[in-house]
């Protein structure tokens, strides 16, 4: 069956004065995610994107908000944001005591709820969540910066979390990718089953014709 993978374009990319720009040209691409990074200093030792600023992104475009939440104490700051149903929300397992509280708040709201993963983060974790997400978000680096190399055994991984989720009675769970996400990263990705890529400083921010370092992108993920 062909599969086509779909494309979230991480904001925290773009030059600030330069995002709307971007956006602009992401519409008229059919980008079909906005994936835009909240981190809060503690659970990531960087600091970006906060409810103010997700709330006028999401007036400004029609492409939906692909928010991946990098905070500890995620079900007190999960509340200060207006995610909206059919928006994607990712939650790292580490970040909150209350992990499936908050999986089953998002997903009762109409949001599809994802767990987020680290390198290091043992996959057996999605067996106690799986009834309460959309998808999985995991994660080649470790997150809190644009710019680094793949961790090289997240790429299998994505075969073990997609076999898992199979065996678990989800194949409609799908996985999302992130983190040094390369032309050549995103097609041995797709092979491992990933359905969502990460667009970062690693394939269409980066000097070039846009229109172009998409297509090559979308080549690699079954276009
Ligand atoms: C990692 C971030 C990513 C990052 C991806 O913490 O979540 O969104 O910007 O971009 P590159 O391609 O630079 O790894
Ligand atoms: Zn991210």
């Amino acid at each position: 069956m062909e599969r086509k993978g779909k494309i979230a374009a991480s904001v925290m990319c773009a030059g600030f004065d330069q995002i709307m720009d971007y956006v602009r040209r992401f519409e008229e691409e059919n980008i079909e995610y906005l994936h835009v990074d909240v981190m809060d200093g503690t659970f990531v030792p960087n600091l970006a994107y906060g409810p103010d600023f997700v709330k006028r992104l999401r007036s400004l475009t029609s492409i939906t908000i692909d928010c991946h939440f990098m905070v500890d104490r995620a079900e007190e700051k999960l509340k200060w944001f207006d995610f909206q149903p059919g928006e994607q929300v990712s939650l790292h397992y580490e970040g909150t005591c209350h992990i499936q509280k908050c999986l089953d708040y998002l997903q009762k709201k109409g949001v599809k709820a994802m767990i987020a993963i680290n390198p290091g983060t043992p996959i057996q974790v999605l067996e106690e969540v799986a009834d309460y997400i959309s998808g999985v978000l995991v994660l080649n680096v470790n997150p809190g910066f644009a710019g680094q190399k793949i961790v090289p055994h997240t790429i299998e991984k994505v075969g073990r979390v997609r076999r898992l989720l199979d065996s678990l009675g989800h194949p409609e769970v799908y996985i999302e990718v992130d983190g040094n996400i390369t032309v050549e990263n995103a097609a041995k990705l797709y092979a491992q089953g990933a359905d969502i890529f990460v667009a970062g400083t690693s394939s269409i921010f980066r000097e070039g014709d846009l229109k172009e370092l998409i297509a090559a992108k979308r080549k690699a993920i079954g276009w």
